[in-house]
C-alpha cells in the first residue's frame, strides 16, 4: 500500500512554470491541489499533467485574493504546504496598471498568508524574480546584492519578499523559500506542456519559437551595440524542468524555521544570437531577424551565481541551452496555436471538479486508491 503523503497547494499551477511544478511533484509522490483563476492560463495543461504522471490532482478554480476560498481549499484538502506561483508577470503591462500588480500579486499573497495562517500551514515556496536585483552592479548576482527593481511588477515582487521576511520574524513557526527566478524556458520533453503565451509574446524564447514554426515573420532584436561578447542581451536561460526540481529542492530543505532566499539560475549567459543560433540547429528552421533600437530597461548581461542555491538546497541546473531549445521547439510544433488548438480544449470536456467530486477526489488521492481517482476523473468528463 502507497504510504500517506503530502498535499501540496500550488497556486497558478495551471500556469507555465506551474504546470512543470505540478510534474515535479506528482513525480515524488506528493498530492496536489491546484488553485488558480485561469487568467493567463489553459485548463488543458492540468489535463496533460495528469497523462504524463499516470496520477490524478485536485483543480480549484479559485482567485488567491479571496481568503475564505483558500481557508476552504487548505482545510479541505489537508493542505500541508504551498508553493506560490500565481500572479501577474508583464513589466511593460506593470507600468500601464500598476495598481492591478499590487492588486493581484502583494494583496493576493497577503490574503493566502493570512489564510494559511488560521489553517496553521506554515511553509511557503514562493516565486520571485531576479528581477528585484534591477541593474547589476556586478556579475554574476548572487543574493546579497542590492535590490532595486525598476518596475511596478519587480516592485512587487520584491514587496512582497519584505512581508515574508516579517512574517517569519513575527512568528517562529514560518519556513519561507524566496525563489529568485533567471530566465525560466524550454517545455517538458513529452512536448505536452509548455508555454502559452497569450497575444505577442513578451519573452525572447516564444518569440524565436513562433518564428521557426512561421506564425510570425522575423524576430526584432532589441539592440546589437552592447558591451557583451556580441553586442546583443546576455541572460542565464534555465530549463523550466530544472526550475521546478529547485521547487521540489526548496520545499525538502525548509527544515528550519525563517526566510530561504535563493537564486535559480544556471550561472551560464548566453545572447540573444546565441538562442537564435542554438534554436536554428534545434528545429532545423530558420530564424530571421532584424536589428532593432535598444528596448527600454532592458540591462547588457544578467546572470546568477547558482552557488548558494547548491549549499543551502542541494541543487543545481543540468539541462543545456541545446536541451532547453530541443524542448521548447518541440512543445511549439506538437503545440503550433498552444493549448487552444488541443482537441479537449476545443470540445470543452476539460472543467474544475464540481465541489461534489473535489472532495471525494481530494480524499481519494489522500488515501493513494488511484482506481477511485480515476473513477472520479473519469465520471467527472462524461
Ligand atoms: P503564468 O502566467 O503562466 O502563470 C501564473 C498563473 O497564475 C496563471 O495560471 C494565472 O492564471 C494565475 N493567476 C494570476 N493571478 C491570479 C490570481 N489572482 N488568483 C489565482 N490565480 C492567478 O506565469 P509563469 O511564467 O508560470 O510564472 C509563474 C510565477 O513565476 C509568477 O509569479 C511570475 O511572476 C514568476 N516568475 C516568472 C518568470 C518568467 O519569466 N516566466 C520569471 C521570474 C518569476
Ligand atoms: C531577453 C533578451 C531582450 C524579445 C523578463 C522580465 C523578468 C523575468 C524574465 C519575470 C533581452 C531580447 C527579447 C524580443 C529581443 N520575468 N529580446 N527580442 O527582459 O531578461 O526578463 O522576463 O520575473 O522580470 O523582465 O527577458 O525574454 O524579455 O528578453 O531581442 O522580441 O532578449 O532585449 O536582451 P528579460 P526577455
Amino acid at each position: 500500500m502507497r504510504k500517506l503523503s503530502e498535499m501540496i497547494l500550488v497556486t497558478g499551477g495551471t500556469g507555465y512554470i506551474g504546470s512543470h511544478v505540478c510534474i515535479a511533484l506528482l513525480d515524488a509522490g506528493f498530492d496536489v491541489v491546484v488553485l488558480d483563476n485561469l487568467s493567463n492560463s489553459n485548463q488543458t495543461s492540468l489535463e496533460r499533467v495528469q497523462s504524463i504522471c499516470g496520477r490524478s490532482l485536485v483543480f480549484r478554480h479559485a482567485d488567491i485574493r479571496h481568503e475564505e476560498a483558500i481557508h476552504a481549499i487548505l482545510r479541505s484538502c489537508g493542505v500541508t504546504a504551498v508553493i506560490h506561483l500565481a500572479g501577474l508577470k508583464a513589466v511593460g503591462d506593470s507600468n500601464v496598471r500598476p495598481l492591478s500588480y499590487y492588486e493581484n500579486n502583494v494583496l493576493g499573497t497577503m490574503r493566502l498568508v493570512s489564510a494559511m495562517k488560521r489553517a496553521n500551514v506554515k511553509t511557503l515556496v514562493f516565486s520571485s524574480s531576479a528581477t528585484v536585483y534591477g541593474i547589476p552592479k556586478y556579475l554574476p548576482l548572487d543574493e546579497k546584492h542590492p535590490l532595486c527593481p525598476t518596475n511596478p511588477y519587480g516592485r512587487t515582487k520584491l514587496v512582497i519578499e519584505e512581508m515574508l521576511k516579517d512574517l517569519c520574524r513575527s512568528d517562529d513557526d514560518w519556513r519561507i523559500a524566496n525563489l529568485r527566478y533567471f530566465n525560466p524556458v524550454g517545455a517538458h520533453e513529452s512536448g505536452l506542456v509548455g508555454e502559452d503565451p497569450l497575444g505577442l509574446p513578451d519573452n525572447l524564447l516564444p518569440f524565436v519559437a513562433q518564428v521557426a514554426i512561421g506564425r510570425r515573420e522575423k524576430l526584432q532584436i532589441w539592440g546589437n551595440d552592447y558591451d557583451t561578447p556580441d553586442g546583443t542581451g546576455v541572460r542565464d536561460f534555465i530549463h523550466v524542468v530544472d526550475l521546478a526540481s529547485g521547487h521540489l529542492s526548496a520545499l525538502r530543505n525548509l527544515r528550519q524555521p525563517g526566510v530561504l532566499t535563493v537564486n535559480l539560475g544556471t550561472g551560464n549567459g548566453s545572447s540573444v544570437l546565441d538562442i537564435v543560433r542554438t534554436f536554428e540547429a534545434a528545429s532545423g528552421r530558420s530564424v530571421p531577424y532584424e536589428i532593432k533600437e535598444r528596448r527600454a530597461g532592458d540591462v547588457a548581461a544578467c546572470y546568477a551565481d547558482p552557488t548558494f542555491a547548491m549549499e543551502a538546497l542541494g541543487w543545481k541546473s543540468t539541462r543545456s541551452l541545446e536541451q532547453m531549445c530541443a524542448d521548447h521547439w518541440r512543445w511549439q510544433l506538437q503545440n503550433p496555436d498552444g493549448y487552444h488548438g488541443s482537441a479537449l480544449s476545443k470540445t470543452g470536456a476539460v472543467q474544475a471538479f464540481p465541489p461534489s467530486r473535489m472532495s471525494a477526489c481530494a480524499s481519494a488521492i489522500r488515501t493513494g486508491d488511484a482506481e477511485r481517482i480515476r473513477g472520479e476523473h473519469t465520471a467527472h468528463q462524461r
